[in-house]
């Protein structure tokens, strides 16, 4: 075995169990009216995910020292507007899905007008958490995060990343078609996550930003590349979502513009491009390293 591997393993388990108890605090407790919609709340963003987007948070946060409470904060933010965002995925009048982390989706376990607005409530709520004076950035710098988010969750980011996908379906697109729809509906999030959590901490130089912003623009287009090529490669109970829904859509992807094995070696370019944008970091960056290895290398 692989120390560093275990290593990993070791920290990605405590950060999730983290996320996993800072979004439970967060969220209205299942007995507060309306009772269910903070049932319907809770079932969308506990007990299942992955939570990249927070682990992604917690290492760009290792890039500046900053504190674990302060990217509490900011990776619950992210991930909030990420629970919503596949919540109304999920809805008839989007891809119609009925397997969401290996449950039923929001809108089939409770109904569509619920879901509706667990979509709703949870976006509001991502912009009151990170809006909390129990941030305790600097208010100048809590203003630049709220604006961060706002644009990434928005029609110039993963809103209208939607948009484009709705509006392809059953289109072939381009390759850089693909990829202003992947770097909106799934890239921008991703890039918000890692520049919110490389803010917390100390104030880091230009360059350095730049790099990160460099390595989160490729990590969040190989994120959805790679979802392309599980959709069509893995099976449903290991997804944990219904398998080969891209095809059975006609959505356009990298497999249907690529072919699977172009689609996997383009995930595995924009992995190396991720990496070399961290070079100048030495070992404060050993978790994004290892991350992006985690998106590109994942089965599920
Ligand atoms: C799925 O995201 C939807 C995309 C943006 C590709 P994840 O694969 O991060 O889903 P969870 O949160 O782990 O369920
Ligand atoms: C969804 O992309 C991106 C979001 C903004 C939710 P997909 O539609 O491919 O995500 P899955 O495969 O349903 O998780
Ligand atoms: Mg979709
Ligand atoms: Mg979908
Ligand atoms: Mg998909």
């Amino acid at each position: 075995v692989d120390p560093s591997k275990t290593d990993f393993d070791a920290w990605m388990r405590a950060r999730q169990q983290r996320t996993e108890q800072v979004l439970e605090a967060l969220l209205p407790p299942a007995a507060v009216l309306p009772v269910r919609l903070h049932q319907a709340m809770r079932y969308a963003v506990l007990g299942g995910g992955k939570r990249v987007r927070p682990l992604l948070a917690f290492a760009a946060g290792e890039v500046s020292d900053a504190a674990l409470e302060r990217v509490d904060r900011v990776a619950a933010a992210v991930e909030f507007i990420h629970a919503y965002s596949l919540v109304h995925d999920d809805l008839p009048c989007m891809d119609d899905d009925v397997l969401r982390r290996g449950r039923p989706t929001c809108h089939i376990a409770f109904d569509e007008a619920t879901a509706l607005l667990v979509g709703d409530a949870l976006q509001s709520l991502a912009f009151q958490v990170l809006s909390d004076p129990m941030l305790g950035s600097e208010p100048r710098a809590q203003v630049d995060m709220l604006h961060t988010l706002a644009i990434a969750a928005g029609s110039r980011g993963m809103a209208g990343g939607q948009a484009i996908d709705l509006g392809s379906t059953g289109e072939e697109l381009t390759l850089p078609e693909l990829e202003n729809m992947h770097i909106h509906k799934t890239g921008a999030l991703i890039r918000a996550a890692i520049v919110l959590g490389g803010w917390c901490g100390n104030s880091l130089p230009a360059a350095d930003l730049a790099h990160l912003d460099r390595f989160a623009k490729c990590a969040g287009l190989a994120f959805q590349v790679v979802d392309d090529v599980l959709d069509a490669e893995s099976d449903t109970d290991t997804l944990g979502k219904t398998a080969g829904k891209d095809a059975r859509q006609a959505k356009a992807t990298y497999v249907t513009t690529l072919g699977l094995a172009r689609a996997r070696a383009f995930a595995s370019e924009l992995r190396e491009d991720a990496l070399g944008a961290l070079g100048g970091f030495g070992p404060r960056a050993a978790r994004l390293r290892e991350l992006i290895e985690f998106i590109v290398l994942r089965t599920h």
